[in-house]
């Protein structure tokens, strides 16, 4: 199946609160963008990748990945203003001839290979799949300060991207919630809305999201610890 790669990288990093926005920030000396970008170009699952990024930064982007020798990069779109709008905009550059989309999130530059293989062949066998890591620490729901109540702990996973759905089941479930105009920041919730069970891969703990300046520091440490069977 003719596989694209959608990277979202359209956002403005406000939790990370630098001048920079932190999918341009350094690790180990290279943009997070383009180490993302490098971790999925080297997977020879993926045949293609559209980037979405914001309409200002389109020309940056470009220069970046030519300097960085990013291959198979097939589109450089703007997004939008929610990260679901962002994904839309990346289905719409999407390649004709392709059947299987992921969605991965630019500030995941830690993805492996080996786990962008697994869940796109998750999403190749059942329809739709998303990488995650079963919790470490319990859950409770708090309203205020007061626990409302304790989550049971083994059948929780924290959500990772990329998620990897057929090509029309992504397209119809993100339409669906176009239509009734919702909003969420996981690919996989919509389609699961529309019906269609999705299929858990279990990924790697350091599969992180940048999001916060500490994030930064562990990202950095397990960049150095690569090779070491970090998981
Ligand atoms: N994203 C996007 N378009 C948006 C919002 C987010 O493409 N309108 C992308 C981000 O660039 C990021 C990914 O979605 O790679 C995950 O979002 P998040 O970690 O929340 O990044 P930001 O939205 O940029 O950060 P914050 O929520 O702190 O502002
Ligand atoms: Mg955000």
């Amino acid at each position: 199946m003719h596989t694209e790669v959608i990277v979202v990288a359209a956002g403005s990093g406000s939790r990370m609160g630098s001048d920079i926005k932190k999918q341009y920030l350094p690790l180990a000396g290279a943009p997070i963008l383009i180490r993302t970008l490098q971790a999925l170009a080297a997977c020879s699952a993926v045949d293609r990748m559209v980037l979405v990024v914001s309409e200002d930064d389109r020309e940056y982007v470009h220069t970046l990945c030519r300097e960085h020798d990013i291959a198979k990069i097939g589109a450089i779109v703007a997004g939008g203003r929610e990260r679901q709008d962002s994904v839309r905009q990346g289905l719409a550059a999407l390649d004709g001839q392709t059947e299987l989309v992921a969605v991965h999130d630019a500030a995941r530059p830690l993805v492996t290979a080996e786990e962008v293989e697994q869940v796109l062949a998750a999403a190749r066998a059942g329809g739709a799949a998303t990488l995650g890591v079963p919790l470490k620490d319990t859950i409770k729901r708090v309203e205020g300060t007061r626990v409302q109540e304790t989550l049971p702990r083994s059948e929780l996973f924290a959500v990772h991207t990329p998620q990897a759905f057929h090509r029309s089941i992504l397209e119809a479930a993100h339409q669906r919630s176009f239509l009734a105009g919702g909003s969420s920041t996981d690919d996989a919730s919509l389609v699961e809305a529309a019906g269609v069970s999705v299929q858990m891969v279990e990924g790697r703990y350091t599969n992180l999201k940048i999001t916060t300046p500490d994030d930064l520091v562990i990202a950095e440490a397990l960049w150095k610890a690569k090779g070491e069977h970090v998981r």
